[in-house]
């Protein structure tokens, strides 16, 4: 930093000091701002490993389809940053578990949304009882002492937001902390991983090329039947037969997907399901409960749908 950096800095701290004062807690946002939900990361205190509490102990179930666990470790070996698509509830978010416990690396998840400004990822001033601090934002805590940093539904940020990423996904593999006068350079294991529904895609909600491309990318979809029928039994408890019975469900109302459904009975929903039957719910209302009506607000549809069910329960 050259002196007049470092002077507009000082200065800026001032002024942020004077803001926190209207603002308690939040040093470098207006007021209102206080009540916004932030991303910003606070690692337990007292920890010595800042990265404890994003430590994954136990393997978590993964159903391997392909080969997307060679692909990813692959790219993680030369650190490519990695996204991943596909519709919603169809695995991605279970895979970077899989993969951060597999490769024994801490993971930081942060939703995005639309609210989520450059110092939710990077990090903010505070203020507390010892004065202004500075705290790292997720992304900088990945970054600085080597995490994988999972940014859920990107598309959801202002592109604003996501340039902060550049620099940190090219050779560089830097971030900058303009606020704080400091450019960390990436810890050797730090990785960045993204995730987006391509279907929710709209002119408005895309990323910039200069963001895509400078990610490898893993397509992801519900499995095939059998492998299907096997997760959704693991997970929730049903045997096979019923499972399998919900996959076909699944597998009709994926069909009118684009034909008056936006996006299919995923994954997710038939865990959801399955969890219900193996609790004692009788499989009709579970399957109205968990597949049907949060799918669809059209009478027609519903109806169709909950006929899909009668025949199979
Ligand atoms: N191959 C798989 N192996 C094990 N579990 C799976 C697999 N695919 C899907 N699942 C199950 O599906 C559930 C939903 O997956 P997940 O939450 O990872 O979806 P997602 O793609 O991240 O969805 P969203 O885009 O909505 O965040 C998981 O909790 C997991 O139980
Ligand atoms: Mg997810």
């Amino acid at each position: 930093m050259n002196t007049l950096t470092r002077r507009l800095y000082a200065a800026r701290t001032q002024q942020r000091a004077s803001a926190a004062a209207l603002a308690p807690g939040v040093a470098d946002d207006p007021p209102a701002a206080a009540l916004r939900p932030t991303a910003a990361v606070v690692p337990p205190s007292g920890d010595t490993d800042p990265l404890a509490a994003y430590r994954i102990t136990r393997e978590p179930y993964w159903r391997v389809v392909g080969d997307e666990v060679a692909l990813y470790e692959a790219a993680y070996a030369v650190r490519m940053p990695m996204m991943l698509k596909g519709p919603t509830g169809c695995g991605k978010t279970r895979f970077v578990e899989y993969m951060a416990w597999k490769l024994g690396k801490p993971l930081i998840t942060v939703a995005c949304h639309e609210d989520m400004t450059a110092s939710d990822l990077v990090g903010r001033f505070l203020l507390d009882a010892s004065g202004t601090r500075w705290q790292d934002g997720p992304l900088a805590l990945a970054a600085r002492y080597g995490a994988i940093c999972y940014l859920d539904e990107v598309v959801e940020a202002r592109q604003d937001t996501t340039v902060v990423i550049h620099p940190l996904t090219d050779k560089r593999r830097m971030l900058p902390l303009e606020k704080k006068g400091e450019v960390i350079e990436a810890h050797p294991d730090f990785q960045l991983v993204i995730s987006f529904n391509p279907g929710y895609q709209s002119l408005m909600k895309d990323l910039k090329q200069s963001t895509k491309q400078r990610f490898g990318a893993l397509d992801f979809d519900y499995p095939e039947h059998e492998v299907e029928a096997e997760i959704v039994a693991h997970e929730s408890g049903v045997d096979r037969d019923t499972a399998g019975k919900l996959v076909h469900i699944a597998e009709r109302a994926r069909n009118l997907k684009g034909h008056g459904l936006d996006e299919g009975i995923s994954t997710r929903m038939l865990i959801h399901a399955g969890s219900l039957i193996a609790q004692g719910v009788p499989a009709l209302s579970a399957c109205r409960m968990a597949l049907v009506r949060p799918i669809t607000d059209d009478a027609d549809m519903r109806d169709a749908l909950d006929a899909a069910v009668t025949t199979y329960f």
